[in-house]
């Protein structure tokens, strides 16, 4: 039983944490172990990224990188690296049970498989190696991906299934207990694939594989066509990414499908929390003061869960929505430094960092119990208990109890990591089956409309997580009612037959289904509208917006632009448009990468706005500019909007930042004094 500090775990915790905090601190060579010495050999001889020169390679300097590399064929490249190959058999039997639960993901297997819709995908994914990832992972390669794949968390590999995967011929770089180096390892051996071409897609968890990418092969950016992230907390570092303009790969938010972060998020850990705690501490739970810090969609459905087991929640919260509805829950909200005394059990859910600190530790209960299950190993300060503790006592795998100088002790599962994965098997296979069918969904979408998307953080259609809702409703015997021609009238709602859009043999490409404008399984009812007599809104880029109808692929507004008016400058993160104009006249500008031009606008012109086209217009003359817009898929909301400098400079200010109506109303004021000025003149 180790009495102190082990210096490769702590490394690894101070990586990670500093990853948190926007970049990466690649360990110290010193620590590295021995058995990684050897990879890192192997790699020095082949590893020529020039941008990037990490602490790993320093120290070989023969062997310093010179180039940026496209193209590396390494006749030494191991084609996986597990623990142990003989528990193969073991793991197809996890992976068959698995696949009896996971009906959405086993009927894409059944609709893409034959059509090899991913024939031409180098997918690298970093994500828990678990039973379900591997249906997930089989299935893509159904689908014709070629697939190599590390694990996002050293705790959470399935060795049984990962022996199982490279049994049935997938690369697989992955074991449990591996330290942060050989993380890094893992992931550095799925960039480039055995014929020496370079990954062109992404699957991650937590944005590591994509970060990696981004500093430390910025350079293969430019081949790879998207990335799919599947958690809260990777979208958190995506977003950083995004803000400070370092993002460089089209991104689809899987996290943000309802199919996904209300279920394998709420649901999910609901029910796998309980059983990481139960394998990892035997505790009862009834009767327990359990502290839940954040009540988010983890944090909802670990609450329901453990007060079914009858444990007495407080709730912490720094959101005031969270927070009442933890109240009108019936839960005591409170702070930390109240709950910190009174917890038996405390859970982190946040995705953020530092919930736990030493100054709460050392008010705690004894044999107070820590668990995670947030994000990585950043919510539990794990650093000040290793340095704080006066002994360390290993009670079982993945379960230490820390001894405090005050004569308390805590109970650390998973070495603060998420105990769900570390300490049991994850979420459940069926809730698994919602996500992993959105990231597939996600990944046939970035490969078959490559070049299409932006560089930007998208999430996939609406439609798209009701395909995957309906795939998984026949499995659970579950009945839908369907909307009558009398309720659609009423309730302005298309009367579609949703099980037409099921995910079915019929469907030729779920995408199609829901994105493009050619809807072979879905019939609207009709609709007729005449244009209104007023704006209904003004468009971010300062137009007058009237709008017409909308239907699952499009819809359609008028736009105006009075006289004398230059527009904002804005770019569409997932939106097409066709616009025809109408009357008056102005000019046009639109700028995509290198291509820019300004074209002359009036009635009977039409042009296309592509996604990524930045665009500003301004009119010419006394009459004011109109046109109607196709907007495909139909207009999501002004966050669609990303504002662009332009070329001109806009008629209005601050139009981007303003509420919807406070921006109406300056800009009809505008309208009203440019009216009169022209009346003057
Ligand atoms: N272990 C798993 O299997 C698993 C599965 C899904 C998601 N996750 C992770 O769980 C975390 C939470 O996900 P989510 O979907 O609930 O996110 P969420 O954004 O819905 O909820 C997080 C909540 O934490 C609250 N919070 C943030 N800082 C806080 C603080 N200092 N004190 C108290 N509350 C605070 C936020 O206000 C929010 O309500 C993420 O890191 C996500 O990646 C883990």
């Amino acid at each position: 039983m180790p009495d102190k500090i082990d210096l490769r775990r702590q490394n690894s915790i101070n990586s990670e944490f500093l990853q948190h905090h926007g970049r990466f601190e690649y360990p110290p060579s010193p620590s590295t172990p021995n058995g990684i010495k050897r990879f890192r050999r192997q790699e020095s001889q082949n590893y020529f990224a020039g941008e990037y020169e990490p602490e790993h390679y320093a120290d070989d300097k023969q062997q310093q990188p010179q180039k940026l590399v496209f193209f590396n064929m390494d006749p030494t490249k191991l084609s996986h690296k597990i623990a142990d190959i003989n528990l193969a058999e073991l793991g197809r039997k996890a992976l068959s049970m698995a696949e009896a639960e996971m009906p959405g993901v086993m009927q894409l297997r059944k609709v893409f498989g034959p059509k090899k819709i991913l024939k031409g995908v180098r997918l690298a994914g970093c994500l828990h190696v678990t039973a379900q990832t591997g249906v997930m992972i089989e299935t893509l390669r159904e689908l014709g991906a070629e697939i190599q794949w590390s694990c996002c968390n050293p705790l959470s590999t399935q060795d049984h299934v990962a022996a199982a995967l490279v049994k049935a011929g997938i690369s697989i770089y992955a074991w449990k207990g591996e330290t942060m180096d050989e993380k890094l390892w893992c992931i550095d051996q799925t960039i480039f694939f055995p014929d020496g071409q370079p990954l062109n897609a992404i699957l991650d968890d937590g944005c590591n594989l994509t970060k990696v990418i981004h500093e430390k092969y910025s350079h293969l950016t430019s081949v790879i066509h998207g990335c799919s992230e599947e958690t809260t907390a990777g979208i958190t570092k995506l977003r950083i990414l995004l803000r400070d303009r370092k993002l460089k790969v089209p991104v689809i938010n899987v996290n943000d499908s309802v199919t996904k972060s209300k279920f394998d998020n709420y649901y999910g850990c609901g029910e796998s929390l309980i059983d990481g705690i139960k394998r990892a501490t035997d505790v009862m739970i009834g009767g327990k003061v359990v502290v839940l810090i954040g009540y988010g969609n983890v944090g909802k459905g670990c609450a329901k869960s453990l007060s079914g087991l009858g444990a007495r929640i407080i709730v912490t919260e720094i959101d005031p929505i969270c927070a009442l509805q933890a109240a009108m829950d019936g839960y005591q909200v409170t702070t930390m430094a109240e709950a910190r005394k009174l917890g038996q059990i405390f859970v982190t859910a946040t995705g953020s960092t530092g919930l736990i600190r030493g100054e709460h530790i050392l008010e705690m209960r004894d044999m107070a119990i820590l668990c995670n299950i947030g994000s990585g190993q950043t919510e539990i300060d794990v650093v000040w208990l290793k340095e704080n503790a006066v002994k360390i006592e290993n009670v079982k795998p993945q379960v230490d109890i820390y001894h405090l100088s005050n004569g308390r002790a805590i109970i650390l599962p998973a070495d603060g990591r998420v105990i769900n994965l570390s300490c049991a098997h994850g979420n459940p296979s069926l809730v698994m089956s919602n996500s992993f069918s959105n990231q597939i969904l996600a990944q046939i979408e970035l490969f078959t409309k490559r070049g299409e998307y932006s560089i930007g953080i998208h999430t996939l259609p609406k439609t798209l997580d009701e395909q995957v809702a309906m795939a998984h409703l026949e499995y659970l015997g579950v009945k839908l009612e369907k909307i009558t021609e009398a309720q659609s009238v009423y309730t302005d709602t298309d009367s579609d037959d949703s099980s037409g859009i099921a995910l079915t043999t019929q469907s030729t490409s779920l995408i199609e289904t829901s994105t493009s404008t050619n809807q072979t399984s879905f019939i609207p009812s009709f609709q007729t509208k005449r244009l209104p007599i007023n704006p209904d809104a003004v468009a971010p880029d300062g137009s007058l917006v009237r709008t017409l109808l909308t239907t699952i692929g499009g819809s359609m507004a008028q736009f105006e632009l009075p006289p004398r008016m230059t527009s904002h400058a804005v770019e569409h993160r997932t939106v097409y448009e066709i616009w025809y104009f109408l009357s008056g006249q102005g000019e046009f500008w639109r700028k995509q990468n290198e291509r820019e031009e300004i074209v002359i606008v009036d009635a009977d012109i039409c042009i296309t706005i592509p996604v990524g086209t930045q665009f500003q217009f301004r009119t010419i003359g006394q009459k004011s500019l109109v046109a109607v817009a196709i907007t495909m898929p139909p207009w999501p909301g002004d966050s669609e909007v990303i504002p662009r400098e332009g070329i001109w400079n806009a008629s209005l200010i601050n139009i981007g930042n303003s509420s919807m109506k406070l921006r109406h109303s300056i800009y009809l004021f505008m309208i009203f004094v440019t009216f009169l000025i022209v009346k003057m003149f």
